[in-house]
């Protein structure tokens, strides 16, 4: 009786867990697919389990395969897929990402809507590459009252006053990697040729140098896995995950050294001068009552996931803008001369530089704002709908994934002009609103409530950088560069 109650009990789970499945793969998309084309949606019919990946991953292969002209627009390459789906279905579209619908939202004011309503929309890093969430912790994942909570605590570390003193600690890491490029070309005054981008995470990137190279190797496992999550993949066996689950080990083990060897230091006085923000983060743990095992080791976790995110997240992001900038100026040769002697004028031979040298330089600002505009580091926003909703004349179901394309946004020339897709950062030079004849246009650094935390630092490291480099050398374009510009997972 009871063994036959068992089998009976077991068989029900199988069949409901199968049935979820079935759902999953099938029913579920199929479902979505019909609400989005009663609604006037296109795109291509959902096909079992990889919907659009296997073309996606084709047409990525194709683009990435040969360089382009360091005047070509980026936007087809970098977004291929997306450019031939607008192209054939127009403004009102979506793709499969695998079982999964993604909505273009082209329209700007849509697109603020989905960025603000942080509850309705999240991000969506829970439903993406499960070696992608490893490399990704912290605020940027969280959602809801966690979210808010921590995003409080954080604001104030990131308000200017407090970056202000960071100024100095840029200029001497920017000094160190200028020296060493310096020993690099010939005393004779003849030129060097030098591949600046290595060097760069250097210089936005770590404390903890040790972290870039595993973190750059998790990165290229998420970027060969395919871009959503199968369930219960990570639990496989397979080559890709134990060196996965091998590399977040180190990570959490750095990481756990870090947090005892301060904690040792605070106790023992040893730091005196100002906390910095690995202190605001170990503060949490005061917050907890030590001696609850389990609330310790969550906390613990927790700090571990920030300092994923503040010490080696995002670097990639601001080495991108740095590059971008160095080669734009070494292409437009009128605006690093223009860049340069403003420099000198700012600067002079002036030892120390500080936050108001960089708020002199007008010409860097606009050609920074510019370089943002046309290459922004962070090329698209995604979200996933938590609850149906509606948004604008959308009715979107649950699950449904939204892509706010800020790179198309920012080449838009009924908002920016014929001209769009021409370097001039002369358009900036009477401000954002401005530049885009009136239209809140501009989001490198996404918008509202879960705008980039990090963005006036990121924006002052490159400021930084290029205005030392400026005044220390005169550059252009390698004649041995190919222009190859690609995405990689970033946040
Ligand atoms: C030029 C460099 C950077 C650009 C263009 C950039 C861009 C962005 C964008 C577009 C968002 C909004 C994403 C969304 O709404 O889904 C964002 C959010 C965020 N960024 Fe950055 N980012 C940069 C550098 C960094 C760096 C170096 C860090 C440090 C780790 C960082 C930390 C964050 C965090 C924590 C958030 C989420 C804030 C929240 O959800 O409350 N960013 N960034």
């Amino acid at each position: 009786m009871l063994c036959s109650t068992l089998i009976s009990l077991l068989l029900t789970a199988v069949a409901v867990e199968a049935w979820r499945f079935l759902n999953w793969i099938w029913f579920q998309p199929k479902r979505m697919e019909k609400i989005l084309r009663s609604q006037g949606l296109k795109g291509n019919s959902y096909r079992f389990l990889f919907g659009d990946a296997k073309e996606t991953a084709l047409i990525y292969k194709e683009s990435y395969s040969k360089p382009i002209g360091i005047n070509d627009d980026i936007g087809p390459r970098v977004m291929p897929f997306i450019s031939k789906t607008l192209e054939t279905f127009g403004d009102r579209s979506f793709m499969w990402v695998g079982p999964r619908p993604l909505v273009f939202i082209m329209d700007e004011e849509l697109m603020k809507v989905v960025m603000n309503k942080h509850t309705s929309f999240h991000k969506s890093f829970k439903i993406s590459n499960p070696i992608f969430r490893r490399l990704v912790g912290g605020l940027i994942r969280f959602e809801g009252e966690k979210w808010n909570k921590n995003r409080k605590k954080l604001n104030p570390l990131f308000h200017l006053d407090k970056l202000r003193d960071m100024v100095s600690t840029m200029q001497k890491l920017c000094e160190e990697i200028l020296d060493e490029w310096s020993n690099k070309v010939p005393t004779n005054g003849s030129p060097g040729d030098i591949d600046v981008f290595p060097y760069l995470p250097d210089y936005t990137g770590s404390v903890v140098k040790r972290t870039f190279s595993i973190i750059s190797e998790l990165t290229l496992l998420a970027n060969q896995a395919q871009p959503f999550s199968i369930p219960g993949e990570q639990y496989l066996p397979t080559k890709k995950y134990r060196r996965a689950n091998a590399i977040e080990n180190e990570l959490t083990h750095t990481f756990t050294n870090m947090i005892q060897e301060r904690l040792k230091k605070r106790n023992t006085r040893e730091i005196n001068g100002e906390l910095d923000l690995f202190d605001m983060f170990l503060d949490e743990l005061n917050e907890v009552d030590t001696k609850d095992k389990k609330d310790h080791a969550m906390v613990i976790h927790e700090i571990i996931q920030q300092c994923k995110l503040f010490f080696m997240g995002g670097y990639e992001t601001s080495s991108n803008l740095v590059t971008w900038t160095i080669i734009m100026l070494a292409v437009h040769k009128d605006w690093q001369d223009r860049a340069r002697e403003e420099v000198l004028q700012v600067l002079g031979n002036k030892n120390k530089m500080n936050a108001d040298d960089l708020g002199q330089l007008k010409i860097l600002n606009m050609v920074v704002h510019e370089v943002l505009c046309l290459y922004p580091p962070s090329i698209e926003v995604s979200r996933v709908v938590e609850e149906e909703t509606s948004l604008g004349e959308f009715y979107l179901p649950k699950g449904t994934m939204l892509m706010l394309p800020v790179i198309l946004l920012h080449r838009n020339p009924k908002i920016w002009g014929k001209d769009v897709l021409e370097f001039k950062p002369e358009r900036f030079a009477e401000g954002v609103l401005k530049a885009a004849n009136g239209h809140a246009s501009f989001i490198p650094f996404g918008w509202g409530v879960r705008n980039c935390i990090r963005a006036n630092l990121a924006v002052w490291e490159t400021k930084v950088f290029v205005t030392l480099f400026l005044r220390r050398f005169s550059f252009e374009i390698s004649p041995t560069y190919a222009h190859g510009p690609l995405v990689s997972l970033n946040m």
